[in-house]
């Protein structure tokens, strides 16, 4: 029983194999920051420094960036040491697969799942908001009904900007990684250009006394804080799920990894010192933060364009999260944990198009009918699970002689693993009780599932 439940895939059959590529090996490290920017900068940057300033850190939000940002680089480099040493698609599911053993490596992928699916359905109700609120500004009406997820109460039925944009980005991927990661990268820049026009303009508005007291709420609040804005840097595991369509991926992944969550941070840093500075924290518990700092300052036609950035933002996330779930499908197929129609590729387009469409649908299913503003705990909950798992993976990577070690490796082994892993944990226990429930009853639901069909229609069983 337990060799079954732990058997493993083989390193040097699965680095083997893929030298029979399916998939085409297009990006380089460039076209990989700007897919980990893409799935990084989004709904996290435009509305969280409002309410968790005001509620939680105050302008010491700042730092809730950077502590955020420092449990990511740990995690970050565990994660480039695996996709450097084996650049498989399926990310931390096919990690665990290989040091780790099969059902870990299906819960892993599991959590994964909950992830890219949640995340990707959360983000596209944002963006729907936002939407509807700039096509407000124009004069155009969406009916109430339309716009949001059931609720009797408020008149509305479903949320149907989010299920279309799920399906118009579904759409996209299915033309190939390429052409989409085109696209991506004219958002990337709109973008990325919106929030730089932010910290430009802003930076005159900036009073230094709305910077004191530093840290109303204290250190703990602090601390809360990056456990909050953690949200805001996810995204960056993405990355890895791309693996198989990167060239030279040992030098390329970790240049793609680490220097899509360092640019992230600089970002996020300059954008709450600028936001403390020209508002009060005590005024920003508001959607829309960043644009509501600029109507404070008078400058309505940036507050418009900021808008507009953010759905932008919002939409190159939708994108890179639901990539990353088809890549995840795909890898489960190949394996036979699920049925092999996930891990077909269409003979025109060379990309599942089949897994893009089962996932597509489900993620709006869960966009357009149910309020996910609550469930974003849930998004972090499947994240962390992965980091855990791939923070200690580093370990058992470096003892399994099978893997070739020539590519990037985390500094200060094992301390670097060690403290990632600790970290993760407890930023794990920092989420509230209704968390886990809902996560086990994913979880329970994943088990089933294994023993019901995985466990049978493993590739590991010929
Ligand atoms: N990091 C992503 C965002 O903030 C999930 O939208």
């Amino acid at each position: 029983m337990k060799n079954t439940l732990f058997r493993k895939i083989n390193a040097r059959d699965l680095l083997a194999k893929n030298k029979n590529v399916r998939l085409k090996q297009t990006l380089n490290a460039f076209d990989l920051i700007v897919l980990g920017v893409g799935a990084i900068v989004g709904t996290g940057i435009f509305i969280l420094p409002g309410t968790v300033s005001a509620l939680h850190a105050g302008p010491g939000i700042v730092f809730s960036f950077i502590i955020a940002a420092i449990v990511c680089a740990f995690a970050a480099m565990c994660y480039s040491e695996f996709a450097s040493a084996l650049p498989v698609t399926g990310s931390a599911y096919t990690y665990s697969y290989i040091v780790f053993g099969e059902i870990i490596a299906w819960l892993v992928g599991w959590a994964l799942l909950l992830e890219y699916g949640l995340a990707t359905a959360a983000v596209s109700t944002g963006w729907s908001a936002y939407l509807v609120s700039l096509l407000e500004g124009f004069g155009i009406h969406i009916p109430t009904a339309l716009t949001a997820a059931y609720n009797p109460e408020a008149g509305t039925v479903v949320n149907l900007p989010a299920m279309v944009i799920v399906f118009a980005i579904a759409a996209l991927l299915t033309l190939g990684i390429k052409e989409s990661n085109r696209l991506n990268a004219i958002m990337v820049i709109t973008k990325v250009g919106v929030i730089l026009m932010f910290i430009l303009i802003g930076a005159f508005y900036v009073e230094p006394t709305n910077w004191a007291p530093m840290l109303p709420f204290g250190v703990s609040g602090v601390l809360t804080g990056a456990a909050l804005v953690f949200f805001a840097y996810l995204g960056f595991d993405a990355v890895s799920a791309a693996a198989e369509e990167v060239i030279n991926p040992q030098r390329n992944m970790p240049i793609g990894i680490i220097g899509s969550l360092f640019f992230c941070t600089l970002l996020y840093v300059a954008v709450s010192l600028v936001l403390t500075g020209i508002v009060p924290y005590t005024n920003l518990n508001v959607s829309n933060p960043v644009s509501f700092a600029m109507q404070i300052a008078g400058q309505d036609w940036v507050a418009g364009f900021i808008s507009l950035g953010a759905i932008v933002g919002m939409t190159t996330v939708i994108l890179v999260m639901l990539y990353g779930g088809t890549r995840l499908l795909y890898a489960f197929g190949r394996d036979g944990l699920l049925p092999k129609s996930m891990a077909e590729i269409h003979k025109k387009f060379k990309t599942p198009v089949k897994n893009t469409w089962v996932l597509a649908m489900i993620t709006a299913f869960c966009g357009g009918f149910i309020p996910l503003n609550q469930l974003t705990s849930l998004v972090n909950m499947g994240t962390l699970i992965a980091f855990t798992i791939v923070s200690i993976g580093v370990i058992a990577l470096r003892r399994n002689k099978d893997i070739p070690s020539t590519g990037f490796k985390v500094p200060l082994y094992p301390i670097i693993p060690l403290v990632s892993f600790v970290l993760c944990i407890f930023l794990i226990l920092q989420l509230e009780a209704i968390t886990f429930i809902y996560c086990g009853v994913w979880f329970l639901i994943g088990i089933v599932f294994y023993f019901v069909y995985g466990k049978k229609h493993s590739k590991l069983n010929q």
